[in-house]
């Protein structure tokens, strides 16, 4: 019986699957540990609407779970040697140098927290990887903890250890909604026993039909394939948008047309800025390092064009706004709506406004940037720039700079353009005959997420371009 877990990592995958594990599981003791204090600080936040993640419904289980069977600490120790089964949960960033830099995986963190594990765990330990990692990972972990099992053997202690892949398929925005009803849950793993153990945790509340067991290996490289196939999708559907643009054809209705085949299926063709979030681009970079190691150029080309692809489209807009623009934006205020990578969250990661936003900063725009849920220091570190805290007038001369805005009319004056990055709900309501009122004419909207009605936009008198739409 496991009675308690621990997870190293208290970010967005850790942070929400171990909330939803307390949650159907009241009789184990679940604790999150972090090396970042103030993360675990927020965890451990008073107020629940100030948790370190957003994500819908997060807040109402953690407060019914935390200081319970749910708890957030810095105490990676204790809670290693109390643990009879040890999710690792955190970042893998891509390798920045070395052999494989801007694609291998960087392995440091996943490597530490295994030899922490080697040294504090106690009795049998289910060691589980939940970070996406790649393929073949699990032999590394597995010689880190053999190693220091033989060395605790020598001292007559039994330690023993055991590894699975369980990879985590959540994707941000909707992780509790995913978490609770997972269209699959799959563990990887050569024992028996150990598959069983966790096998029975999800079993509470995941039908057994969708627990899917595999090798380890295959595991690993199911969660890359799986964010690979979902990036081609939308490489896919975005280099079919621009020649929809180009034709007079409409993405949507394309997308409508061939999500009809039951072959191919409706979703993941949504024409959009470009993917954002942490994983599509590491994980697909992974794997072209994976395909180029193993000696397989042509697979690694492939791989890599859906992210080279995905690059060329999110600068195509920036080229957009500018042309339109009549090809200089200096002077030029322009609303961007959303910096998230997708809505629902606060994440920035890899978001498609970034590589928007930095272009048309180049171009010397003066940015007023809007998000619900993004926080301006953020924005700042991605865009590696300060917000701006000069006047305008002042502003309004040799280069781009940016604020960030909480209310959009207000932003939308004098503005020579807005931009929609984020698929917001908010932003689908908007009163665009009130906007347009204040805007600097000629005035463009730009909705690169198609969530605008074109047709009450052009009616208040600003010109209108949407994503894929050759109609426009
Ligand atoms: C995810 C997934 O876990 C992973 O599969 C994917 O490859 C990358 O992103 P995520 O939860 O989104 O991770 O990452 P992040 O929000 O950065 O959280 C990771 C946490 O691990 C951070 O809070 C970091 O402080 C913590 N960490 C990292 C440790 O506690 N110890 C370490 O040694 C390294
Ligand atoms: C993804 C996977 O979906 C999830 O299974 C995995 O565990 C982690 O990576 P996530 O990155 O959180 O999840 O979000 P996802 O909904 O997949 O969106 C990724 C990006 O693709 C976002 O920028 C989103 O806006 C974009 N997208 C998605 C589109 O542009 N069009 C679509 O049709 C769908």
């Amino acid at each position: 019986m496991i009675k308690n877990i621990c997870c190293i990592g208290a970010g967005y995958v850790g942070g929400p699957t171990m909330a939803v594990i307390a949650y159907k599981c009241p009789e184990i003791q679940v604790t999150v540990v972090d090396k970042n204090i103030s993360r675990i600080n927020a965890w451990n936040t008073k107020n629940f609407s100030n948790l370190p993640i957003y994500e819908p419904g997060l807040d109402e289980i953690v407060k019914r779970c935390r200081g319970k069977n749910l708890h957030f600490s810095e105490d990676l120790e204790e809670n290693i040697k109390k643990a009879d089964m040890i999710f690792i949960s955190v970042n893998t960033p891509t390798k920045k140098y070395g052999i494989g830099a801007g694609k291998a995986s960087d392995l440091k963190y996943v490597e530490s927290c295994a030899r922490q594990v080697a040294n504090y765990a106690t009795g049998h330990t289910i060691v589980i990887e939940k970070s996406t990692l790649p393929v073949r990972t699990a032999e590394a972990i597995k010689a880190i903890l053999e190693s220091s099992r033989n060395h605790i053997r020598q001292k007559g202690d039994s330690i023993t250890f055991d590894v699975l892949s369980n990879p985590e398929f959540l994707a941000e925005g909707s992780a509790i909604n995913d978490l609770i009803n997972p269209e699959r849950v799959l563990i990887g793993g050569e024992d028996e026993e150990s598959i069983n153990k966790l096998c029975n945790i999800y079993s509470r509340w995941v039908s057994k039909d969708k627990i899917l067991k595999t090798n380890i290996w295959s595991s690993e490289l199911a969660k890359l394939t799986a964010n690979a196939f979902l990036a081609q999708r939308i490489s896919s559907i975005n280099s079919i948008g621009a020649i929809c643009e180009a034709t007079g054809a409409d993405i949507r209705e394309v997308a409508k047309a061939i999500g009809s085949d039951s072959r191919i299926g409706s979703k993941f063709l949504d024409a959009g800025p470009g993917f954002g979030g942490s994983c599509f681009k590491k994980d697909i970079l992974n794997l072209v390092y994976l395909a180029e190691y193993f000696g397989l150029p042509e697979v690694a080309a492939f791989w890599n064009s859906v992210v080279s692809v995905n690059n060329w489209h999110q600068h195509r807009i920036s080229r957009i706004i500018t042309r339109k623009l009549f090809g200089s934006l200096s002077n030029k205020k322009i609303v961007i709506l959303g910096f998230a990578f997708k809505a629902n969250t606060n994440d920035t990661r890899e978001s498609a406004a970034i590589n928007i936003s930095k272009d048309l900063l180049n171009e010397r725009a003066f940015l007023h940037i809007h998000d619900p849920k993004v926080d301006p220091n953020q924005i700042a570190i991605e865009l590696d720039m300060p917000q701006n805290d000069k006047d305008d007038s002042k502003v309004l001369s040799e280069e781009g700079c940016w604020y960030f805005v909480n209310d959009i009319y207000e932003a939308a004056k004098e503005a020579d353009a807005i931009l929609v990055t984020t698929e917001w709900e908010l932003y689908s309501s908007l009163d665009w005959r009130k906007i347009s009122k204040v805007m600097r004419k000629p005035s463009w909207v730009f909705d690169s997420r198609s969530i605008l009605n074109s047709k009450e936009v052009k009616a208040s008198g600003l010109n209108f371009w949407r994503i894929g739409d050759g109609y426009e």
